[in-house]
């Protein structure tokens, strides 16, 4: 009803997740300096931030302690509409890197072998509780709170239970940005159940395809006994609404950056470079469920496979550094640097090398530039939430209506159907084929699945997805 649009466009929002879309860091004369975090959850609500003001509460990395350096801090991020919620450091570490990346991330995405800590979970519940008494003490004039990511799974129970003992009535929206396992994946962890519960307490919860949105509603049955219905779960006398919101990029921030003239002299100077070749593409966080190794096996397979192509082919892959200090992804830096350096040796002239490796994160406006010229985006996710890097490149690719191969294991994959070529991560050969299907694809039919995958990514924007949510948590409110 048109009431309930007005209410809705009334009430402020508040966002929260574990990172903010700042990183602050303290440079090297004492003074704090701001950059863009990434990952594909900053990048979704970054979108979101052109059409919907909304207050962001996050961790901001770091604990000062003295009061002005904090005040400096808080100060910085409010130009950016951005609250830190700080956390003592060793606190943070053991929620951050003891309990959210090392065991339930692994979980989540179906990677076997974790061991539980009490230790860590103890800190994860006591970091949800620190962000629930901030967010209280925020939300004091009925706000909607849009809670997200697996760093936060607790935090809308303890939000209910804080704001109902003071009389007000919550309204909580929580959003994964993972893949949500089956329920017997999930079952491996001994506090699935309060995980569950927590989420349950939202009055939306969102994933980001059917599945996984199947899968939290038969883990819901399974564990606790809830009854799920249509797309509603019935747990001790709530109904929660559940959903499928397909989130996405906001497309425009890439066409402007591409129209730039450093940009466009950039992209001169590396078709130049690179008149020889074709260049394939990959940028991903450095993160075993990005797939990285099976990339690189897929990659050294083709080479030989067919060796025609050696010398007139490059991947540029960008790794973005991630979670450094948990020990699976120092092993993972390693082995794909020995990788990287394997292949190089066995295939590089003195003239070519068949790989150029960046681990690093690259400017904005760079990263733009590689999206631009390369003829092939190769993401070869064993398990990924969505994949954002997927959307970004479609939104570069309006000259040269280059190839997308991708995982049928990334979320895109779901949406993006025939205008990728699809295949298997597991599957050597199938990687290596799916370069050469790309590399082979007539301009025609390059033009055609352009056309479909820009429909897409134009229609979906993490403008609408974020609408979509506010209005669907604002329908359950009433
Ligand atoms: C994924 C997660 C996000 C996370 C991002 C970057 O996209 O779903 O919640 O922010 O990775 O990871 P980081 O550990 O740096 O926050």
């Amino acid at each position: 009803s048109s009431s309930s649009s007005n209410s809705s466009t009334k009430r402020n929002l508040i966002v929260v997740s574990n990172r903010l879309p700042l990183s602050v860091k303290r440079s090297e004369d004492g003074s704090y300096l701001s950059s863009i975090s990434s990952g594909g959850l900053v990048t979704s609500l970054s979108g979101l931030t052109k059409t919907t003001s909304f207050q962001w509460f996050g961790w901001p990395g770091l604990n000062p302690k003295e009061p002005e350096e904090r005040e400096e801090i808080r100060r910085s991020l409010s130009a950016h509409n951005a609250v830190p919620v700080f956390l003592d450091e060793r606190l943070a570490q053991a929620h951050y890197n003891g309990f959210s990346n090392s065991i339930l991330w692994p979980i989540l995405h179906y990677q076997s072998g974790v061991t539980f800590d009490e230790e860590p979970w103890n800190a994860y519940k006591k970091v949800n509780e620190i962000f629930a008494d901030y967010i209280t003490e925020a939300a004091q004039n009925g706000e909607m709170i849009w809670v997200h990511d697996y760093h936060l799974m607790l935090l809308p129970q303890m939000l209910r239970e804080r704001m109902t003992r003071k009389g007000r009535s919550p309204c909580i929206g929580f959003s994964l940005h993972t893949p949500f396992p089956a329920a017997e994946a999930l079952r491996v962890l001994p506090v699935a159940r309060d995980l569950l519960q927590g989420m349950l307490s939202s009055t939306v919860v969102g994933f980001h395809t059917e599945d996984y949105r199947m899968n939290f509603a038969e883990s819901c049955h399974n564990l606790l006994g809830a009854k799920p219905q249509d797309h509603m779960i019935f747990f001790k006398d709530r109904l929660v609404r559940t959903g499928k919101f397909t989130v996405g990029i906001d497309p425009g921030k890439f066409t402007d950056t591409l129209k730039k003239d450093d940009v466009q002299d950039r992209i001169q100077q590396l078709g130049e470079r690179y008149k020889d070749v074709k260049v394939i593409l990959g940028v991903d966080r450095l993160d075993y469920i990005k797939g990285l190794t099976q990339k690189l096996h897929g990659y050294e397979q083709f080479l030989t496979e067919y060796p025609n192509w050696q010398g007139k082919i490059v991947l540029i892959q960008v790794a973005v550094p991630s979670r450094e200090d948990v020990k699976e992804y120092q092993d993972l830096e390693t082995q794909i640097s020995c990788q990287v350096g394997k292949i190089n040796g066995k295939f590089s002239h003195a003239d070519y090398a068949p790989i150029i490796y960046l681990h690093k994160s690259i400017p904005f406006s760079e990263l733009a530039a590689l999206y631009s010229i390369a003829d092939v985006c190769l993401l070869t996710s064993s398990r990924d939430g969505m994949n954002l890097v997927a959307f970004e490149y479609v939104a570069c690719q309006e000259q040269r209506n280059g190839v997308l191969v991708l995982s049928e294991f990334a979320g895109a994959s779901v949406f993006m159907g025939n205008g990728i070529i699809k295949f298997h991560p597991a599957n050597t050969k199938e990687i290596s084929q799916s370069i050469h299907k790309a590399l082979l694809m007539n301009k025609e039919e390059r033009k055609e699945r352009y056309g479909k995958l820009r429909r897409f990514i134009d229609e979906n924007t993490s403008a609408k997805w974020g609408h979509d949510f506010v209005e669907k948590l604002s329908a359950g409110a009433q």
